[in-house]
């Protein structure tokens, strides 16, 4: 059965056949970006190509296993001076690339599917993990505000994705994210805990040895 494969949580429950409530203000939308897969994907290699994935330093001086880069106004960097959203790539002084539309169009209707309608996001931070790269748990609060909500789409192998509460003692649920499911979490949930477990080794058709995952953020 999808519903017991799918999620470890005992407490999560879906409210439709492929809508899984992570807490008040955040869903899993299961497969939403299936269709726009090889479009986002087509779009995602042209701005890989123009900002090249990077391992980023953490300001504590770790080099972070997920490989990095980003499109839209702004990206999110960090370095050893602090995290901070910048309008140019470091590593090549030039304006991030664009957003593509199919990004942007995708992430406004998966929020609108979540209940914020309106969402306009102005950056999206692209990781990238092989097997073993993990992210650790951490609240998105680099942006200027937290009215807008936050949408992330998972693309190639699957991962666990550890989705906690607002304070850093909640303990996290492991919900398994597959290629194509888009998590939306704002309001009441905007600010909660959340990070990626170690990937484990596998094969993606159409990825290969990698997990792609876009986060759309309201920053400016
Ligand atoms: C993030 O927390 O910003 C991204 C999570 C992920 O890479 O799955
Ligand atoms: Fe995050």
């Amino acid at each position: 059965m999808r519903r017991s494969r799918r999620v470890v949580a005992p407490d999560l429950f879906w409210d439709a056949p492929s809508r899984l409530v992570l807490g008040d203000g955040a869903v899993l939308l299961g497969g939403f970006a299936c269709q726009e897969g090889a479009a986002l994907l087509r779009a995602l290699a042209a701005v890989a190509e123009a900002a090249p994935f990077r391992h980023m330093v953490t300001p504590g001086g770790h080099c972070m296993s997920v490989a990095m880069t980003n499109c839209g106004a702004v990206g999110w960097v960090t370095d050893r001076t602090g995290y901070r959203y910048d309008r140019t790539d470091p590593e090549s002084g030039l304006p991030w690339p664009e957003m593509p539309g199919v990004f942007a169009d995708l992430a406004a209707e998966a929020a609108a599917q979540a209940g914020f309608a309106g969402f306009m996001p102005d950056a999206c931070l692209i990781n990238r993990y092989e097997p073993g790269a993990r992210l650790s748990l951490h609240q998105d609060k680099d942006e200027r505000g937290f009215d807008a909500p936050i949408v992330l789409v998972s693309l190639g192998l699957p991962a666990t994705f550890l989705f906690g509460g607002v304070k850093r003692s909640d303990p996290p649920r492991r919900v398994a994210l597959r290629h194509g499911d888009v998590a939306v979490w704002g309001g009441p949930s905007r600010l909660a805990f959340h990070g990626v477990a170690p990937l484990a080794e596998g094969e993606h058709p159409m990825l290969g040895r990698q997990r792609i995952n876009l986060t759309f953020r309201r920053a400016l």
